[in-house]
């Protein structure tokens, strides 16, 4: 016989679906388990007298379409739990597959001690995964929405104490990315970003519009401008040899490749899918300038 929560569950999933959720089952058991504070896979143990109504005050906010991890404050991240809310973008999966290719291309690297440029940090997942899955690496990791900064400060304190630490490996800067980190010119061997790249008027899913910050998502009429200036400042940051990864929406594969063309320096552009097969980022070698070539 089910247990009570796991009929609730089952309602709740009903209500999750008609109001348009994407993965309402999934959802109203992560809700369950939040609530219980449990693991998705232990609802079976919480006794029937354990039932909650603030269970149903967080599936009606699911159901208004507050995004799951405004509800359960928390999003995970390849290994991080990361504290978020308002004020933050939400992490995206997507974002590990990037992340996991940089991760890849630092160990590889026959550096000491890899330097790393996060531009648009928000709650500090990019730079946090990279220090805690490469130990050697220094990131640098900059923000300029103060909201969005204060999540990753927290992260980043939450991190500082916990195995691996990641204490002191990650930096935080206010700033806005096309000025900041003039200290680190020529010196930086990566530079990862996950910029706002929504077209201005396109339609995106109430819990994007809605609850992520505009900062995190808007980006001129053809959602490149943000990328454009990371071009421009991972030429500026990088030292020879250096590598760049900037995520994008799927449909801007073609146009961003050529926002890093050989005409400005830059070698072995190379497009990348994510996990649903759809065009997600780019990545470049920055061999030096132009004219260092010949
Ligand atoms: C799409 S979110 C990505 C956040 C985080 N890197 C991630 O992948 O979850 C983009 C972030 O870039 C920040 N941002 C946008 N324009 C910026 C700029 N010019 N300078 C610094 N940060 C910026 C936004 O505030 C937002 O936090």
């Amino acid at each position: 016989m089910m247990s009570l929560l796991l009929d609730e569950v089952a309602l709740a999933t009903l209500r999750l679906a008609e109001a348009g959720v994407e993965s309402p089952r999934a959802d109203a058991e992560l809700i369950a388990a939040s609530v219980h504070n449990v693991g998705r896979g232990e609802l079976h143990t919480v006794p029937d007298s354990a039932f909650d109504a603030r269970f149903w005050a967080e599936i009606g906010r699911r159901a208004a379409r507050e995004p799951l991890q405004h509800i359960t404050g928390h999003a995970h991240f390849r290994y991080l739990e990361l504290e978020v809310g308002p004020g933050v973008f939400v992490p995206r999966p997507e974002t590990e597959v990037m992340t996991g290719w940089a991760i890849g291309r630092l160990r590889e690297m026959d550096v000491a001690e890899p330097v790393v440029a996060d531009l648009g940090t928000g709650s500090g997942a990019i730079a946090l995964a990279l220090a805690q899955e490469v130990p050697r690496a220094r990131v640098h990791a900059v923000e300029a929405d103060p909201l969005a900064r204060a999540w990753a400060e927290r992260n980043v304190t939450r991190y500082a104490g916990r195995v691996p630490y990641t204490a002191g490996r990650v930096v935080l800067h206010a700033g806005d990315f096309a000025d900041v980190l003039h200290e680190l010119d020529g010196t930086v061997d990566l530079v990862i970003s996950n910029p706002p790249y929504i077209p201005v008027g396109a339609y995106v899913e109430p819990e994007v519009g809605e609850y992520d910050p505009p900062a995190a998502l808007w980006s001129g009429p053809d959602g490149l401008d943000a990328i454009r200036t990371v071009e421009r400042t991972a030429r500026r940051l990088l030292r020879p040899g250096g590598l760049v990864a900037v995520e994008h929406g799927a449909p801007q594969g073609t146009a961003v490749y050529w926002v890093f063309p050989e005409e400005s320096g830059w070698r072995n552009t190379r497009n990348h899918k994510d996990l649903a097969g759809r065009d997600r980022f780019v990545t470049a070698v920055w061999p030096g300038r132009p004219e260092e070539l010949t």
